[in-house]
């Protein structure tokens, strides 16, 4: 019923998204992460869907069902995440990575469960190194597509987002606050700013996250 009353304004578009946090292996039991809960990723797929895109959803550990009509694909890290996002990406006309990436992962995860200092008689330490810039990748070879991005930032909101969509060469950012009531990682709402290559800027105010999907869309729509 919903589809009567929104636009169809993306029919034949292909669209990738990402979403949700990843996990890196420590040892077959624990992991390094994040508090994303995916849940603005999923709002963004199932608008797209429902205003007549073809939803390709990457996504991250996370305890939401996928969206009807959207070709779900679960990953775990940020490697496999790479390799389902560079490998979609050829055939989308639109690329929005809402993820929370990991940016580090254990250099070795050990195979065997690790075990506490009174059986091993050591301290435990762990090696950590960078995870690939999946986004930073995607922007490089963007050519004609369209990509967003999202900026995580606690602080100097619109400077550091910016920045990201500078460097990795975006036509779009969302400066997401996060660290504060009601935005961000596990809240139903969101506060953000919309940031375009063209300098321009909209904020938009705080709003439950399937209505800032929407927003994104209708901002995305009228650039295409
Ligand atoms: N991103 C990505 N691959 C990574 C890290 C981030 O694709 N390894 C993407 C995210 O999906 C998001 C954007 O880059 O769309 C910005 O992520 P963010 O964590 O805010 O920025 P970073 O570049 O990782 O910088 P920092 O965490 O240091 O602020
Ligand atoms: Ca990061």
């Amino acid at each position: 019923l919903d589809k009567l009353f929104v636009p169809c304004d993306f029919t034949g578009k292909k669209i990738l998204i990402t979403a949700g946090p990843t996990r890196e292996a420590i040892d077959p039991v624990r992991y390094i992460s994040n508090h994303s809960s995916g849940k603005m990723g999923y709002a963004i797929a199932e608008a797209a869907e429902k205003r007549g895109a073809e939803v390709t959803l990457v996504s991250g550990p996370v305890a939401l069902l996928p969206p009807l009509g959207v070709e779900t694909v679960r990953v775990e890290s940020a490697r496999d995440m790479a390799d389902a996002v560079l490998g979609a990406m050829d055939t989308a006309d639109i690329i929005i990575k809402v993820a929370a990436v990991a940016d580090y992962r254990p250099a070795d995860s050990r195979d065997k469960k690790i075990k506490k200092k009174d059986q091993t008689g050591e301290d435990l330490s762990i090696n950590i190194t960078e995870n690939p810039d999946i986004l930073r990748a995607v922007g490089k070879k963007k050519q004609h597509r369209f990509v967003a991005g999202f900026a995580a930032e606690t602080n100097d909101l619109v400077e550091n987002a910016t920045l990201k969509m500078d460097r990795k060469n975006l036509d779009m950012i969302v400066a997401n606050k996060v660290g504060v009531e009601g935005s961000g990682f596990e809240a139903d709402t969101n506060k953000v700013t919309f940031l375009f290559r063209d300098g321009t800027r909209r904020d938009v105010p705080l709003m439950d996250k399937s209505a800032v999907a929407h927003a994104l869309l209708d901002e995305i729509g009228i650039r295409l």
